[in-house]
């Protein structure tokens, strides 16, 4: 534990003190449970083991300046595993009782917050699967909800800083009408090939298209898309992204900071246009991108040259930054504090 150095932490598993979890039997969720185990006893013919009912999600803990640990837009991290739930036929934790959770999960972690002004934060992961023991494809009677947290530093290489992506066509995440709303673990399974492929040829992820008629853009890996030009926020409007947190409340800032926000079908060849382009996600925070490979067109988008990144992706990021350090005013209360 004093050995962590908190300002060099990778995005990475480090093992705290305890995690939470909560059962669901007989119709009814029963109450939340401190564990030491980093462990779980499944059994064999579980549900989330064969056919994949299995959600999460991924939300942060920071230490602002004042000390006080902040948790950021708690509610719609809960909405969302909600909505990820009834998407896979499980059954829902109720939005207080994930609430709860988190706060006693990151209160009892609460010395792996790692300190303000490292630039880390305390990653939150909560998780929801299917454990009864199922043969025939139906859903599990019997569900499991834990929460591990994490101390993790930046998702991309070198933080706040410009990287590749790769369009490859040959791969798609998620069908149009299949399962790319929600936060599951088989988008991600169907994503790992594509991901790997990029990493290999020097990518920080694949930039993904729409897989039905290959047109319009996506979502960069795991994170949201959006653009910058003639002082507008352009994000897609897709049936097969996850609706990202951070996307949703950037959207709010590029309003506040005097831009208009457009969510709406970007064709590829727009990407052009665009004076600047990031990836954003709780992960990802934004991560600038440097440029768009389009491998399969001989094409390359750029949007920095020097590899520096763009003035509006810095303030958006700064701002961001800013409210879940508790250095500017909660003013659209997205943050909870851990008491
Ligand atoms: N898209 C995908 C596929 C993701 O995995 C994530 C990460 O959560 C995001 C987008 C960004 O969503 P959020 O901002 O809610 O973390
Ligand atoms: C997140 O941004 O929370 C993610 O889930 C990204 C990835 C680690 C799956």
């Amino acid at each position: 534990m004093n050995t962590i150095d908190w300002k060099n932490l990778a995005f990475g598993y480090i093992k705290t003190d305890y995690n939470i979890r909560c059962s669901y039997k007989d119709g009814k969720w029963g109450d939340l449970e401190v564990s030491e185990s980093e462990y779980l006893n499944l059994h064999m013919a579980a549900t989330c083991l064969h056919y994949g009912q299995e959600a999460f999600e991924g939300l942060k803990a920071f230490r602002g300046v004042d000390g006080k640990i902040r948790i950021f837009r708690l509610d719609e991290n809960a909405k969302r595993l909600a909505s990820s739930c009834k998407g896979i036929m499980m059954a829902e934790i109720p939005a207080q009782k994930f609430q709860e959770a988190v706060l006693k999960v990151v209160k009892m972690n609460e010395r792996f917050v790692p300190p303000y002004g490292s630039g880390a934060s305390l990653y939150i992961r909560p998780l929801l699967i299917g454990t009864s023991a199922q043969v025939g494809v139906k859903p599990a009677s019997e569900y499991e909800f834990i929460i591990f947290v994490t101390p993790v530093g930046p998702y991309f290489k070198g933080g706040f800083n410009t990287t590749p992506f790769v369009i490859l066509r040959e791969y798609d995440r998620a069908a149009p009408l299949g399962t790319g709303t929600y936060k599951i673990g088989g988008n991600y399974a169907a994503s790992l090939v594509a991901g790997q492929r990029a990493y290999d040829l020097g990518y920080s992820a694949v930039f993904y298209l729409d897989a039905k008629e290959k047109k319009y853009i996506d979502e960069c890996g795991a994170a949201n898309f959006f653009g910058i030009k003639n002082n507008t926020y352009i994000t897609p409007k897709s049936t097969s992204i996850l609706p990202s947190i951070t996307n949703k409340s950037l959207m709010v800032l590029a309003e506040e900071l005097g831009m208009k926000v457009e969510r709406r079908h970007i064709p590829v060849e727009e990407l052009a246009t665009f004076e600047e382009a990031g990836a954003c996600g709780t992960a990802a925070v934004i991560s600038p991108i440097q440029r768009i490979d389009d491998l399969d067109e001989n094409k390359s988008y750029v949007f920095s040259k020097d590899g520096t990144p763009g003035a509006i992706c810095e303030k958006l990021y700064n701002k961001i930054r800013a409210i879940q350090l508790g250095e500017e005013e909660d003013k659209y209360g997205w943050i909870t504090i851990v008491e």
